[in-house]
């Protein structure tokens, strides 16, 4: 399915098992089952077995539509719980995931599909060139399912988890970025403030950023519980919700830029998309699902008119149609089943046709 590329990608890169095309380059990497192990170097899980969820499967599935002759390509493989099903439709799949355990987890999971499947590590940011020289042709569909997946959560070694030991870590790439240590131990007060209160929404955010700051002097933080008691301190337990809860979530966001590299992917995906192909992105967070929401306006509207304006202009970015207007959420007996995806929120954007109106 997917021709060999003259290309070399500078990232790791590898085909499945059988697989007839030359993605078997692995830059940095000696050979694929090094990729395959879930070691310390791929961001270790100890052999933790890869358990998440997908949400919304059904409602992924109805709107991309995957199908023999189509080519999806997943941004956000984590489990392969969706790309699963996009190749059990028949589709073939282009697998992104920037956390190379995810990948390797994933590669294990998907080898019975052979040379359908095209795999990755790359963050979605940079989808725009791997997806042109995977599929020049463009896409048929791309999914977004933002955010860490429960397995990323689950082990405590990676960070992200503030009710489990772990280094303040919380790179969904081991291999690049600051750790969540370096930004509570360095940034200053102002700084931390913003983003708890902008990324995390956290009322207390200037109180929690004060009393970071005043125990980093005395011992600088370097776990996750370490840290969640501190934040706790200030908060209060009130509720089920865990009280550091907001404030990791806005260092995991900072850590793994997530709000710069969504907008960056967004920007990229009509050109990566064939006509009548169709993005579909679920947000599991207000400023996240707010970006989605607009991006999709401003590619879907004719015209753009502002009140300095004497008229309205016909807007450039024009390109796409919203497939839904409002966002598509879970329905109660998944929400039962998955508690994750509560939260979730699902938007879906087409490409127009040529010569559409
Ligand atoms: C919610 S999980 C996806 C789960 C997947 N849909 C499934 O069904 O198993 C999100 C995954 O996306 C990855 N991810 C998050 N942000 C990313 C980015 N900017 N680039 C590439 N991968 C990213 C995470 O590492 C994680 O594995």
């Amino acid at each position: 399915m997917f021709l060999p590329t003259p290309t070399p990608v500078p990232s790791m890169t590898w085909c499945l098992p059988g697989c007839s095309t030359n993605l078997l380059t692995v830059p940095g990497l000696e050979t694929p089952p090094l990729a395959m192990r879930g070691d310390e170097r791929m961001g270790g899980d100890r052999g933790l077995p890869f358990e998440h969820v997908p949400v919304m499967p059904k409602e992924v599935i109805h709107y991309l539509d995957p199908g023999p002759g189509k080519t999806i390509l997943d941004s956000t493989l984590g489990g392969a719980g969706h790309a699963t099903k996009i190749l059990e439709a028949g589709a073939a799949l282009i697998g992104l995931d920037q956390d190379p355990n995810a990948l390797s987890h994933a590669a294990q999971r998907l080898e019975e599909y052979g040379d359908a499947v095209a795999l990755r590590q790359l963050n979605f940011s940079e989808m725009l060139a791997a997806g042109r020289e995977i599929c020049p042709e463009g896409v048929d569909g791309i999914l977004m399912d933002l955010g860490v997946s429960s397995h990323q959560l689950d082990c405590a070694e990676r960070g992200f988890s503030l009710r489990a030991q772990g280094p303040l870590d919380m790179r969904m790439n081991p291999d690049e970025g600051v750790t969540a240590a370096e930004v509570v131990n360095e940034w200053d007060e102002t700084e931390l403030a913003r983003i708890f209160w902008e990324l995390g929404e956290e009322r207390k955010s200037r109180a929690v950023a004060g009393s970071i700051v005043r125990r980093r002097v005395i011992k600088p933080f370097r776990d996750t519980l370490d840290l969640a008691d501190c934040v706790s301190r200030v908060i209060g337990r009130k509720g089920r919700i865990h009280p550091a809860t907001r404030v990791f979530q806005a260092l995991r966001m900072t850590v793994n830029r997530e709000m710069e590299c969504l907008e960056a992917a967004l920007e990229s995906a009509p050109a990566l998309l064939k006509p009548g192909g169709r993005i579909a992105v679920i947000t599991f967070h207000s400023l996240e699902d707010r970006m989605v929401k607009r991006f999709f306006k401003s590619r879907s509207q004719p015209e753009i008119d502002r009140p300095e304006w004497p008229a309205a202009r016909s807007n450039p970015d024009f390109c796409m149609n919203r497939v839904t207007r409002r966002p598509v959420v879970a329905e109660p007996d998944e929400v039962k089943k998955n508690p994750r995806s509560r939260s979730a929120k699902l938007r879906i954007a087409e490409m127009r046709k040529v010569g559409a109106s």
